[in-house]
């Protein structure tokens, strides 16, 4: 089976999962220059706005990199088509059936690699011909589903014929070796990336994420069907308490963000007053802040021994 760098050519088998607010055209060109294949995630933001962030990509990396569209954004249909028009040569999709889209896609010879949280969908997207599936336990950062990663990597790996790279939990070596020996061609990896000194957050949100402990996250949202795995903060404890449920947060819900009403929406979300996202593996970097390139290797570095 090919490894996930042989596929993407990129020099590790490592994906940046998109972060909507957060991988921007600079940040992602950041992750393709540390080796992984970076992803510009498109969150709320329109068309013309991913059309910049594409071409600032391509300004600061020559290495490939790729476009997260989260499904429930209402311009999706113009990223879609952005990403034809730009020339971006790897998608990866979240929340939802991409499947509308996929003929326009790999006609122009993109590499279309959905998210799923289970199998059964993913069976479904194989039939469009996509090149992999990208397994996310509900371990992940983020919008998430019900399955662990240890138990829907090897089911989705059963019932696809395409590679799968496994994400959510993944934050050191030995979480990066055990996704191989499920089976998977790669990783996806997210929440350890905000520790680096190149992922443009809000500082307290980096220092949130860099204090956080094993059970300091939780899922909300589940009510209104928007499951997302954040830290448990005010807000959340008062979701919890209220039985009121909040979604999506920072991150999708508000629609294009501006940088400053990103960073204050960050900045209150340590406060406790809107979201932030992330997952439950959160200690795989053992020291303070470290660059992109550092991350990489420790979340690689008993696999690649
Ligand atoms: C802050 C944050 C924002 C995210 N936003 C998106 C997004 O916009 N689109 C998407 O497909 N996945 C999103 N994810 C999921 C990541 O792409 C990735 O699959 C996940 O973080 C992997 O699990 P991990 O957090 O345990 O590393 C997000 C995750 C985090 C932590």
């Amino acid at each position: 089976m090919k490894k996930l760098n042989e596929i993407l050519g990129t020099k590790y088998p490592f994906i940046q999962g998109g972060m909507a607010n957060i991988a921007t055209g600079e940040f992602a060109a950041a992750c393709s220059n540390a080796g992984a294949l970076g992803m510009i995630a498109t969150g709320g933001w329109d068309g013309d706005r991913l059309r910049q962030e594409i071409r600032r990509a391509k300004e600061l990396t020559d290495k490939p990199f790729g476009v997260n569209l989260m499904l429930m954004s209402p311009y999706a249909d113009d990223i879609a088509q952005i990403i034809l028009e730009e020339g971006v040569k790897v998608v990866t999709t979240g929340a939802g059936n991409p499947g509308k889209y996929i003929p326009a896609w790999k006609e122009k010879g993109i590499k279309v690699m959905p998210v799923v949280a289970a199998a059964v969908l993913a069976k479904r997207l194989d039939r469009y011909g996509v090149d992999a599936i990208i397994a996310e336990g509900t371990e992940s950062g983020g919008h998430v589903g019900e399955m662990t990663t240890m138990a829907l990597v090897p089911q989705v790996i059963d019932a696809v014929s395409v590679p799968v790279v496994a994400a959510g939990g993944i934050a050191d070596g030995r979480q990066a070796a055990a996704a191989f020996a499920l089976g998977a061609c790669g990783i996806q990896v997210g929440t350890c990336l905000l520790a680096s000194e190149e992922c443009p957050i809000h500082p307290n949100y980096k220092q949130a994420v860099l204090k956080a402990k094993d059970s300091d996250t939780v899922v909300t949202g589940r009510s209104i069907g928007g499951p997302v795995r954040i830290l448990k903060n005010k807000m959340a404890r008062e979701s919890a308490a209220t039985g009121l449920d909040f979604s999506g947060g920072a991150a999708v819900s508000v629609p294009a963000f501006t940088n400053k009403a990103t960073e204050a929406a960050q900045a209150l979300a340590v406060l406790g007053y809107t979201s932030a996202e992330v997952a439950q593996a959160l200690k795989g970097v053992d020291v303070e802040t470290l660059s992109l390139e550092e991350i990489i290797r420790q979340c690689l570095k008993k696999m690649v021994k």
